[in-house]
């Protein structure tokens, strides 16, 4: 008589696998399963710097855009910085866009224009971090790594009930998550769990009757499954309140681009006062605002008011003033000025007005 072994590792990747070869997301970046095309580690990258903190959906576009204009590596280091930071625009966390050129340039200049093929070459390039050099190098070069994004721990931490509140849950996760690795189609068992988390194990109401690792999940039936992983309690956000200034002749407005260090940094934006944590701007500008935005990001809200500011009598609306760092930018254009969000809404709002 034979003993029967089951490897739990083995066999969590081979159910997983399975569903995936049925149930995976058709997705720009990646290569479908059982497609037999190389994945190109430019791509696999740009998508995953891009996937940080956003949605599919929303990257969606830009990962389109950004390859057809700059479909490798090497075009993409050679392209101007105000270009990409434009093109980004949107897409929020604008420090990405800095390292994206700083990568893509150190990748040219320090190796050949070739991606480094392991977790530990990738994450020594600027920008890329423990979750980007692990995704890169098992996506791209089938490298057994354990890839943890938001949608892998929540996956994670019901399937194996680890109840440790995140950020400390995370080690544990990935302890848990390593063995189960397994060493071929690394790729596609991470990119897997990322679908599994975002289609089936979801935050609010999670399919748990479709799940292909439903069999061994400790946190099966559990009514309380939607509270895991456990998040940190929520801290206040500060509100912070400024003032924007539009400044108008001819047709054009003057816009700025901001310090490379801070928020938006490196971005066009319109001029203004710093923000601060009081209401004063608001109040300055009192009767003379014309409208406002609320905007959230990360770790504070902020109200921003729109003033209507005369133009400089000696700027000749064509040439751009070196001195004062800012230019004229047709108003008819703005869509091209690559403005962030934050500036978008007041733009929008205020040529809503004007028309
Ligand atoms: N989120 C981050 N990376 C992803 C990928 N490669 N596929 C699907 N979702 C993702």
């Amino acid at each position: 008589m034979s003993v029967q072994t089951i490897d739990i590792g083995e066999d969590f990747a081979a159910r997983l696998l399975g569903w995936y070869d049925r149930a995976a997301r058709a997705l720009p970046w990646r290569i479908a399963p059982g497609d037999t095309a190389v994945p190109d580690p430019y791509r696999v990258w740009l998508a995953e710097i891009m996937l940080q903190q956003t949605t599919v959906a929303a990257v969606a576009g830009y990962f389109d855009r950004f390859t057809a204009r700059w479909p490798d590596v090497a075009a993409l280091a050679a392209a101007a910085d105000a270009d990409v930071m434009a093109a980004w625009a949107g897409l929020g966390y604008y420090a990405r866009a800095r390292n994206l050129i700083a990568c893509a340039r150190a990748v040219v200049r320090d190796h050949g224009g070739r991606f480094p093929d392991s977790e530990a070459g990738l994450r020594a390039l600027p920008g890329i971090g423990d979750y980007t050099a692990a995704s890169v190098a098992a996506i791209a070069f089938g490298r057994p790594a354990a890839v943890v994004d938001a949608n892998v721990e929540r996956v994670i931490a019901r399937h194996r009930l680890i109840e440790t509140p995140l950020p400390l849950a995370k080690r544990e996760i990935r302890a848990a998550l390593a063995p189960l690795v397994p060493a071929t189609r690394p790729g596609d068992f991470a990119q897997a769990l990322m679908d599994l988390g975002a289609t089936v194990c979801t935050p609010r109401r999670p399919a748990c009757a479709i799940c292909p690792v439903m069999g061994d999940c400790a946190a099966r039936g559990r009514p309380d499954v939607e509270a895991l992983p456990v998040k940190p309690p929520k801290k206040a956000k500060p509100h912070r309140h400024g003032v924007a200034h539009w400044i108008e002749r001819d047709e054009r407005i003057w816009l700025v681009r901001r310090p490379t260090k801070g928020m938006l940094g490196g971005m066009r934006a319109l001029p203004g006062g710093d923000w601060t944590d009081t209401r004063e701007p608001e109040a300055e500008a009192g009767e003379s605002a014309i409208v406002s935005v609320d905007h959230g990001f990360t770790h504070f809200d902020l109200t921003l008011v729109l003033v209507r500011r005369p133009a400089p009598p000696n700027v000749p609306p064509e040439v751009p003033d070196a001195a004062a760092e800012g230019e004229w930018w047709p108003i008819s254009d703005l869509d091209a000025a690559g403005l962030p969000t934050l500036y978008r809404k007041l733009t929008d709002k205020m040529l809503e007005i004007a028309r």
